[in-house]
């Protein structure tokens, strides 16, 4: 008796085998669509490092929101860039704040779009950093009322779920306590908990307009070298009253995304962050790849890795092509 010749081509052979033998999918409701809306009215201006994603008002984002639900795409994610600045941030819990005024108009013509919105401070303080400054130290403790107050303004404007992506220690407990008292029990909290002190972040930072004006953000965010301390983080958030875990970014930390998915119970979530999307966008301008083909690929391997939700640029895109 000979050894068998095993041939995996034979479940190769045509695309009706294939997609039977197939062990992940993609799909448009696994998508969040991220949104950054701008003071003013009738604004839709390209954001020049993220080609193919605008700067809207809030009535725009209303249409861009219209047009991600039609698309069957769940949700979105709100970003701001508000009126004014100051050293604590205080335009981020305005409820006259663009992000405020977005959510609650988008909420009341699609009541069924899931709305997240970011909570953060870099947008809003006039130093760019994530949380208050005690000298040149963004200060922990005193951070968390403020991000608590940001996250309760937007579960008042209408959110259905808030993502904090400062990175202070114990955040998710001070805002998961700020809208239990205040009747929000139900709003969930999608932790960005994994949060890397990364270079990809870079075209965001000149759509968002929340580039620190001095230093880095490395004595909050985690240094890409470690996987150990993402467990740990991950553990804490979900222990402090997370209900989604977020690991960001995600092409470069797909190992990161598998190692959180297979540690715990709770719904993952890999963010394909900016710096993802505009290498691929430049690439494909210069016709270098074959855009479409890429980034499927690459949202399909993000899925793989263990990532139930993707928040990318590509949401609308992909949704479209995956109609074809
Ligand atoms: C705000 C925030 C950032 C991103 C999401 N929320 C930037 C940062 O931390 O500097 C990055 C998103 C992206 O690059 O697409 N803290
Ligand atoms: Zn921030």
């Amino acid at each position: 008796m000979s050894v068998p010749f095993i041939r995996p081509r034979r479940l190769r052979a045509s695309e009706g085998i294939r997609s039977l033998v197939r062990e992940t999918s993609l799909s448009a409701a696994d998508f969040v669509y991220p949104l950054f809306v701008v003071p003013g009215k009738n604004v839709k201006s390209e954001i020049s490092s993220m080609p193919g994603s605008y700067h809207l008002s809030a009535d725009m984002a209303v249409k861009a929101a219209k047009e991600v639900y039609d698309l069957g795409i769940p949700a979105v994610m709100v970003f701001g860039l508000p009126e004014y600045k100051d050293e604590c941030g205080s335009s981020a819990w305005d409820m006259n704040s663009p992000v405020q005024q977005a959510i609650s108009k988008i909420k009341a013509a699609l009541p069924n779009l899931v709305v997240m919105s970011d909570v953060c401070l870099c947008e809003y303080t006039s130093h760019g950093h994530c949380g208050l400054l005690n000298g040149e130290k963004v200060d922990n403790d005193s951070t968390l009322p403020l991000l608590a107050q940001t996250a309760l303004s937007h579960a008042v404007a209408g959110a259905d779920m808030v993502a904090p992506s400062d990175m202070m220690d114990g955040r998710v407990q001070a805002i998961r306590e700020q809208l239990d008292e205040n009747g929000f029990k139900d709003i969930s909290i999608m932790s960005y908990a994994v949060k890397y002190a990364s270079a990809y972040y870079g075209p965001f930072r000149e759509a968002a307009d929340s580039t620190p004006q001095f230093g880095d953000r490395k004595s909050y965010q985690m240094d890409p070298a470690n996987s150990r301390e993402a467990l740990k983080e991950a553990e804490l958030d979900i222990a402090e009253g997370a209900d989604i875990i977020m690991v960001k970014p995600a092409l470069a930390y797909l190992d990161i995304v598998r190692q959180v998915r297979d540690s715990f119970t709770v719904p993952i979530a890999a963010y394909n962050v900016s710096g993802e999307y505009a290498m691929v966008k430049a690439a494909a301008a210069k016709g270098w790849i074959d855009e479409k083909r890429i980034v499927l690929e690459t949202l399909l391997g993000m899925k793989r890795a263990g990532a139930d939700i993707i928040i990318t640029y590509h949401a609308l895109d992909a949704a479209r092509w995956m109609r074809e």
